[in-house]
């Protein structure tokens, strides 16, 4: 597998922090260029300072961490601090960082990396509101052709919505964003509820990761305890959904997935259904298809996958 130069865009969040740590424990797949952190389960302050907490537990405080936008293109933000508590990254106990925060804005590394780079050759790792990625495409056209792919956490189809009855957080956050990032025509992989809502940290899995005994097996183990109380009262689940890290596990094991080639459409009118995504799945309809749609993953191959690869770190 040839090494993928990708920008992971987020919101920490504890399911962002796994998926950041797995992609940091797999250079030998990712080599992560920048975080660009942005407004979404908590304030961008927030979120900023929790990406280098982050980096910081992985030992990476090589990688530059960037904040962006602080608020949707055209509306008020939307936060989910009734999901990851009021830090964004409650559970562990992890020390303020120090590595210092990138002077440029999280947009403008977005547009000076891929400006720099041949066609096709940066992936694109939304794991939040798609506000950064949305207002680079906006400012600098010219950058879409540079990315190989956008492999973004958000919307859904079968599970409909988990913030409003019929949308995904990512998306209702910013729909004029996501309209955008859809419409842009840039190669683009969704991993939505429909397959993070089969990625459950059940207590055996959740177990492993506490067995690892090192600081990060034990911060991801206290990170998914704190992140499932939600989710089992609301589904009566057998635990924590980890929905962003299905971005960086479809990166390093595309195999664990399968989905279906279909056009999204995003809402962004109606006041009921706002920020739905209106997936053709059933191909009812001759709209070009945007989008590979994911459905379903093989939830012990992910798990195991994950386990083995936070082991390294
Ligand atoms: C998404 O919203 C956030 O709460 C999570 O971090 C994830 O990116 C799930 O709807
Ligand atoms: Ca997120």
């Amino acid at each position: 597998m040839t090494l993928r130069k990708i920008i992971i865009d987020t919101d920490p969040g504890q399911d962002d922090a796994v998926a950041i740590l797995l992609a940091f424990a797999s250079p030998q797949e990712l080599d992560v260029l920048g975080l660009t952190c942005v407004a979404g389960n908590v304030p961008l302050d927030l979120t900023a300072k929790n990406a280098r907490i982050i980096c910081e537990l992985a030992g990476k405080t090589d990688v530059p961490v960037y904040a962006g936008c602080d608020r949707p293109l055209a509306r008020a933000l939307v936060t989910a601090e009734h999901v990851h508590g009021k830090t964004g990254l409650d559970g562990p106990d992890l020390p303020d960082p120090q590595m210092p925060l990138q002077q440029m804005h999280g947009v403008d590394f977005i547009i000076e990396t891929l400006r720099a780079a041949p066609s096709g050759t940066v992936t694109l790792c939304p794991l939040g509101p798609l506000t950064n990625i949305a207002t680079a495409f906006r400012k600098a056209p010219d950058i879409v052709q540079k990315v190989q792919e956008i492999v973004l956490m958000g919307g859904a189809y079968f599970e409909v919505g988990n913030i409003t009855p019929t949308a995904e957080f990512n998306i209702y956050v910013d729909p004029e964003a996501a309209d955008i990032v859809f419409k842009s025509g840039a190669p683009t992989v969704v991993m939505p509820l429909d397959v993070t809502h089969k990625a459950l940290v059940t207590a055996p899995r959740n177990d492993a990761f506490r067995a690892l005994g090192t600081p990060v097996g034990i911060a991801v183990a206290e990170m998914t305890d704190f992140f499932e109380r939600f989710d089992k009262e609301k589904y009566g689940s057998a635990g924590a959904p980890l929905h962003d890290p299905c971005v960086t596990a479809y990166l390093i094991k595309p195999a664990l997935f399968t989905g279906r080639h279909v056009n999204v459409e995003i809402e962004t009118r109606s006041e009921l259904t706002l920020g739905m995504t209106v997936a053709d799945w059933w191909g009812v309809t001759d709209r070009q298809k945007n989008a590979y749609f994911i459905g379903d993953l093989d939830a012990d191959g992910f798990f195991d996958l994950l386990t083995e690869r936070l082991a390294r770190l």
